[in-house]
């Protein structure tokens, strides 16, 4: 059953967890990590911090080429430690530092608008590795046969990517409580939307659910839309809320599901990617996905009776008990997280294909 498998998988990273801890000796625990302010917070239990000591005691120099979109954080201090415990991971942004950077990553959303361009005049050190960075679905990466050849690792929310940045996970959670997620819920369904194209396929499903079960609808399409203040509390009060991804790329899973369903305590109906990428990432249970109906019919008047039924729609909660949610918002996390994978990283590799990559068509 795959409720096996996510648990041991989690129990596994426990126990790593714990060598680590006892490992560093004390580390500060920081609990529970709200939204927005989670990015602040330090994240102690990291499943992926595990063979960073084989390395002896260098430290990796990450370079990342330009910030994202232009927007840049300040990587003052050990800024991989300080935050995310994370030990012996340079993080720097200054060029010059090229020759010695262990690994140079590149925000494939410049480089393919040709606002920025690969250092190809550079001398590239013997063993530094190119990393090519995104988060978006594989139709808004652009053409990337231009860049067959020239990169050595991936970064993206993919689980089979070379270091995989998800939009959020969950951590076994160190304490029991659990909000009264039943309060204040007034609206059966709720849907978010701006970009409303009537083809597209969750825009018939929520036309076919609609004529099952209310669904109330905000977002810049109604001309209603939502300040990032009141997205949250807008979707508490709703039973379900449909997290409709805008893709069905392989692990597409985004902030819809991870933060707008699960921090809102409301029951995502989730559409995207395939059923069983959402079961290895979220706890069972914890979601409802349309392709598990036979129809959008079928589908809603099963959200009917749930909403009506207290004792089993609290049921998609227990998953709380065990589990919190971590959102990952801030650059400087993602970029850090190359250090703990970087001895598991393969020896050489290169993206022959790019292109057929991202699109799932080989590797
Ligand atoms: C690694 O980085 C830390 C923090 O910047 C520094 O204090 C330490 O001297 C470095 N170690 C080596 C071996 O370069
Ligand atoms: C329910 O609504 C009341 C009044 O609007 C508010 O004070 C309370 O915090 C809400 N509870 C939850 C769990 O959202
Ligand atoms: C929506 O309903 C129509 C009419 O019953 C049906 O033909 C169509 O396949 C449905 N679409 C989806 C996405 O369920
Ligand atoms: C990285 O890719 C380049 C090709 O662009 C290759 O020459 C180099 O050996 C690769 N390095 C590693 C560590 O895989």
């Amino acid at each position: 059953m795959r409720c096996a498998t996510i648990k041991k998988l989690q129990l596994s990273s426990v126990k790593k967890s714990l060598l680590l801890l006892s490992f560093l000796c004390v580390l500060p625990l920081s609990l529970l990590n709200g939204w927005p302010g989670g990015l602040q917070t330090l994240t102690a239990v990291n499943p992926f911090t595990t063979s960073s000591w084989s390395r002896g005691d260098r430290n990796v120099t990450i370079l990342l080429w330009y910030w994202p979109f232009g927007r840049s954080f300040r990587l003052k201090g050990d800024v991989c430690w300080d935050h995310y415990r994370i030990p012996r991971c340079r993080l720097v942004d200054q060029r010059s530092l090229f020759p010695v950077a262990d690994v140079v990553v590149f925000h494939n959303h410049e480089l393919v608008q040709g606002r920025q361009k690969l250092p190809f005049d550079l001398p590239r050190p013997q063993g530094q590795r190119w990393a090519w960075m995104s988060l978006e679905a594989p139709i808004y990466n652009g053409n990337l046969h231009q860049f067959s050849n020239f990169f050595n690792m991936t970064m993206t929310y993919r689980r089979d990517a070379d270091v995989t940045v998800p939009y959020g996970e969950v951590l076994p959670k160190e304490d029991d409580s659990v909000e009264d997620v039943l309060q204040n819920k007034s609206v059966q369904v709720c849907w978010v939307v701006s970009n409303y194209k009537s083809q597209h396929r969750r825009s018939q499903v929520y036309k076919n659910l609609s004529e099952t079960i209310p669904v109330k609808v905000y977002g810049r399409w109604t001309k209603k839309p939502l300040t990032s203040r009141a997205l949250i509390p807008t979707i508490s009060r709703c039973y379900f809320y449909l997290a409709f991804e805008n893709s069905d790329g392989k692990d597409y899973i985004t902030e819809k599901l991870w933060r707008n369903a699960y921090q809102g305590g409301a029951v995502p109906v989730v559409l995207g990617p395939p059923l069983d990428d959402y079961k290895a990432v979220a706890p069972p249970k914890s979601f409802i996905h349309v392709d598990e109906f036979a129809s959008v019919k079928e589908l809603g008047e099963y959200l009917q009776q749930l909403a009506e039924d207290k004792k089993r729609y609290s049921q998609y909660f227990n998953w709380k008990h065990e589990w919190r949610v971590k959102l990952y918002t801030d650059w400087r996390e993602r970029l850090c997280r190359i250090c703990s994978q970087y001895d598991s990283l393969p020896p050489h590799k290169v993206y022959s294909d790019l292109e057929a990559w991202v699109n799932g068509i080989s590797t």
